[in-house]
């Protein structure tokens, strides 16, 4: 039988709080960075291997037919339909340094696992770091903790709080920083708080106005996006593109036109 939506958001939530609770109760004093990714300053620790076994653990038994897209282990495509997309910490040098906030991610997608091409079904994002769950099931709205949850008023950008992020590679970080220069002035602030899934909600629950970032992987957007759309946002790439690596821009609609019209100027979505 198809899943009903409020299964698959209750199994999601389910799979980031069991998640989140192994990535808490077994962080050590001292976190050793197991590896190193895409550069030096892209880490992965054991405990993001260890949650991400996990969560492929409670997916292959209570859904041994669906795909899964994981950060740290390979693609397998499943015969149900539908692609699980989890990142098992979301905020990994978060994690290291012991400072908020870091997240267990869990979507799961019809047609995954290319986000300019899949339906999100459900999602879950669980802030280790807060104890908070933020969730959303597609057209039955984003909760916190169960509470309905929707995204701010718009404001003019000039009175809006903006999160953002930086990918791990060096010469894209200085066209990040370039962009930024030109972003900063216009708002109230910026937040770069350190997991992509966590802004996304905080952009759903009101706490951030908008937020933008180039280069999101499939798993840090697909529950945070979801969250965020369910809670009233847009959320979307530029020139109307769809939200994916090349750019997320989260938020209320107007404020989106708005930020979205200075991105697309300096050509955020490109690395000149
Ligand atoms: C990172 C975080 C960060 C964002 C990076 C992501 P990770 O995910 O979400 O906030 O700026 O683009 O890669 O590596 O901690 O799972």
């Amino acid at each position: 039988d198809a899943p009903t939506t409020a299964s698959l958001r209750a199994l999601a939530v389910r799979i980031a709080e069991e998640a989140g609770r192994q990535v808490r109760d077994g962080r050590p004093d001292v976190v050793q960075v197991a590896a190193t990714k895409s550069s030096v300053v892209d880490v992965v620790t054991q405990a993001d291997a260890d949650s991400e076994a996990l969560i492929r653990r409670i997916i292959g038994t209570e859904r041994p037919d669906d795909g899964i897209l994981g950060e740290e282990d390979a693609y397998v495509a499943g015969r149900s339909g539908l692609t699980w997309v989890v990142d098992p910490i979301d905020g990994t040098v978060n994690y290291v340094y012991d400072v908020a906030s870091y997240a267990v991610s869990v979507a799961v997608v019809e047609g995954g696992p290319d986000p300019l091409t899949w339906t999100a079904r459900a999602g879950a994002v669980h802030d280790v770091t807060t104890g908070q769950t933020w969730s959303a099931g597609a057209g039955e709205g984003a909760f916190l903790d169960g509470s309905p949850i929707r995204c701010a008023q718009p404001r003019p950008l000039g009175e809006s709080l903006v999160g953002t992020g930086f990918g791990y590679d060096a010469a894209r970080r200085a066209s990040q920083a370039r962009v930024l220069a030109t972003v900063l002035p216009q708002v109230r602030d910026i937040r770069r708080l350190g997991s992509a899934a966590v802004d996304l909600c905080l952009v759903a629950q009101g706490r951030l106005d908008a937020y933008y970032e180039r280069g999101l992987n499939p798993w840090d957007l697909a529950a945070g996006a979801l969250v965020a759309q369910e809670a009233g946002a847009v959320v979307v790439g530029l020139r109307g593109a769809r939200a994916d690596a090349s750019m997320t821009v989260a938020g209320p609609a107007a404020t989106v036109a708005d930020l979205g019209r200075i991105l697309e100027g300096v050509d955020a979505d490109s690395d000149a």
